[in-house]
């Protein structure tokens, strides 16, 4: 099924609500709650599509869940060494957390398996975690680096990881291993990644330890059943902050949403950039910090983005290029070469959109320059890509004219109810399904 948006200029954004629960998080708790010891109770779960591949692969190797309804999943742990052997190939649909991860479990499992995607997994680079997996004494098969993976489960050695790229897929795929590995399995990062599966480990009761930028932990522990609330994911938080901040007289609350400090690039970003952000009621839940985010129109200026603060906002690029397009001065995204290989090389993507509603931009091998104008109408193609789609529909928001967004159905892999969600706030959004 195809599905587009048109997005009509339109009015101030209002209101306050919950945005739906953390993608990375939602992926962790059922990995850790399938290998677990007992029952594990999760609220708040994203029922978007990436994570249900997720869902779907634990029970073809065996795991009982009921659910997920209501955000609700309750997953009947079968134990570190309790996985069965799946009898079709695991289907990660567009998810590259799913392969990455899961490929970190089923490395050291005693039967094989083989891990499949849609169009674009397929042509993203696996290599990064089959590299350390083969070097833990995994048996992995690919072809020239991509899914489908064919992984015959071995005994692992704990190892050593120096990370030459800043990943917390790859970062968790070897800490994964590293529970079936004899002996200790470190990973070292180049620049802070998301620590979620670190913080979830523990709170499972399994020993992580983390000294400056390296973590590690010992095979042959186990995992204990938990309750985990998910909070809201600052992800999908992000093009809400983007729309208020360019929108005049906009004005939201955004409850509930994880600020987990590997994951606020995006405020940090769009405060030096002028917007007016503030944090409010904050908490922590499950071993996670929350907060309300209040968000308020204010005009932007151009910012040369710190290359440090990059792969704190690896996934809001997006959001970052409309609301360069949107500031008063231009912009330079340097460092950002990983969004080349997200579920569509983001900068080319991006910048082909935005050249589409008539903003001057230079691509670069890492990044782009952007210099801001006034959006005029057009069509955009978001190649399939989830935030690519969401962040333009953004941007019609303040065109001159009506924006038309090719192939938007993968919004569902991470916010299935964008569309509902942007009109209650004032979006003049409309989905068309052929
Ligand atoms: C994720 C890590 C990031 C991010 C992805 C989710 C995770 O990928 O882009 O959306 O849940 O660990 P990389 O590890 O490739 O940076």
């Amino acid at each position: 099924m195809t599905t587009r948006y048109i997005v009509r200029p339109g009015h101030a954004l209002k209101g306050r609500f919950p945005v739906p629960g953390d993608k990375s998080i939602s992926h962790r708790s059922v990995i850790l709650g399938a290998l677990a010891e007992k029952v594990t109770e999760v609220e708040g779960l994203l029922e978007g599509e990436d994570v249900l591949a997720t869902i779907a692969a634990f029970r073809a190797m065996g795991v009982h869940m009921d659910g997920p309804e209501n955000g609700h999943l309750r997953i009947h742990g079968v134990g570190l060494h309790g996985l069965k052997a799946p009898q079709v190939p695991l289907d990660c649909g567009n998810s590259g957390t799913a392969m990455r991860l899961l490929s970190g479990v089923l490395a050291g499992q005693t039967f094989a398996s083989t891990l499949v995607g849609d169009s674009s997994l397929q042509k993203r680079p696996m290599g990064r975690v089959l590299k350390p997996l083969l070097a833990m004494g995994a048996d992995i098969q690919a072809q020239d680096g991509k899914a489908p993976l064919h992984i015959h489960g071995k005994p692992l050695q704990g190892m050593h990881y120096d990370m030459p790229v800043a990943s917390a897929q790859v970062k968790s795929a070897v800490l994964l291993a590293g529970l079936y590995a004899q002996g200790e399995t470190c990973v070292t990062e180049p620049a802070p990644t998301r620590d979620h599966s670190e913080r979830m480990l523990k709170g499972f009761g399994y020993a992580v330890s983390r000294q400056e930028n390296r973590a590690c932990l010992e095979g042959g522990g186990q995992l204990t059943g938990q309750r985990i609330q998910v909070p809201g994911d600052i992800s999908s938080a992000a093009f809400f902050l983007l729309g208020a901040s360019i929108t005049p007289g906009s004005d939201l609350l955004l409850e509930g949403v994880g600020i987990n400090p590997t994951r606020t690039g995006i405020i940090e970003i769009l405060t030096r950039m002028g917007a007016r952000i503030d944090l409010t009621a904050l908490r922590e839940i499950g071993g996670e910090p929350v907060a309300d985010i209040r968000v308020r129109y204010a005009p932007l200026q151009g910012i040369e983005v710190p290359p440090h603060l990059v792969p704190l906002a690896i996934d809001e690029f997006p959001a970052l290029f409309i609301a360069a397009a949107c500031a008063k001065t231009p912009s330079i995204i340097s460092g950002a070469e990983e969004l080349r290989v997200k579920e569509s090389d983001r900068i080319a993507v991006m910048s082909a959109g935005l050249r589409a509603l008539g903003v001057a931009v230079e691509e670069r091998p890492d990044g782009a320059i952007i210099t801001p104008s006034t959006f005029c109408g057009g069509q955009v193609d978001s190649h399939g890509d989830h935030r690519i789609a969401m962040a333009f529909a953004m941007a019609g928001q303040v065109a001159s004219g009506d924006v038309e967004i090719l192939d938007c159905a993968n919004v569902a892999t991470s916010f299935p109810g964008f569309p509902a969600l942007a009109r209650q706030a004032g979006l003049n959004l409309e989905v068309f399904a052929a």
